[in-house]
């Protein structure tokens, strides 16, 4: 397994539609393991493929929750989601704060489906349907949203949108100097 660097914004390749994984193969199950180290590392609860510059339909996921002051951890719960669609979603919607790690501590609330329906293959390239709730409803749209180049910024306001992009662009320039 290997740490891999996260692209952050304004890197274009955020803006790529990932292309389907064709065979779930040794080469897959070893980026998995990497996306889930360089996950866990950040830390983040969720990455696309695209955040490590491989635009692949490959998403790895942990919302296993910890214990507030870490008296208790709760055992991590590593989750690997190939090819993942929405097949249905829920006409309630709920509001979540939203961060993203290809856009650092930044955080603002999101409207999305409360409940979804979700196919992928796992890796052994079995088919699977789960109905999402709760945080994991949120996370699996807000990585899929990944594969379409699509970031939880483009729900907000232009004006926040704008704001948060500026920023972001103005850092990477000071960066390259
Ligand atoms: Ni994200």
């Amino acid at each position: 397994m290997a740490i891999r660097e996260i692209i952050i914004i304004p890197d274009k390749q955020l803006r790529l539609v990932s292309k389907p994984v064709e065979t779930v193969n040794a080469e897959i199950r070893k980026l998995a393991d990497d996306m889930l180290e360089t996950m866990y590392d950040a830390p983040g609860i969720g990455l696309a493929a695209i955040q490590i510059a491989q635009p692949l339909r490959l998403i790895t996921m942990d919302i296993a929750k910890r214990d507030k002051d870490g008296e208790e951890e709760i055992k991590p719960r590593p989750r690997v989601f190939i090819n993942p669609e929405i097949v249905s979603a829920s006409e309630e919607l709920s509001v979540y704060e939203e961060g993203c790690l290809s856009i650092p501590e930044y955080y603002e609330e999101v409207e999305r489906p409360a409940r979804v329906r979700v196919r992928f293959l796992d890796l052994d390239g079995k088919v699977h349907e789960e109905d999402a709730e709760g945080l994991y409803a949120t996370c699996i749209q807000h990585e899929i949203d990944h594969l379409n180049g699509v970031l939880f910024v483009d729900y907000l306001s232009k004006l926040k949108r704008d704001r948060v992009m500026k920023k972001f662009t103005k850092a990477a320039k000071l960066a390259a100097k």
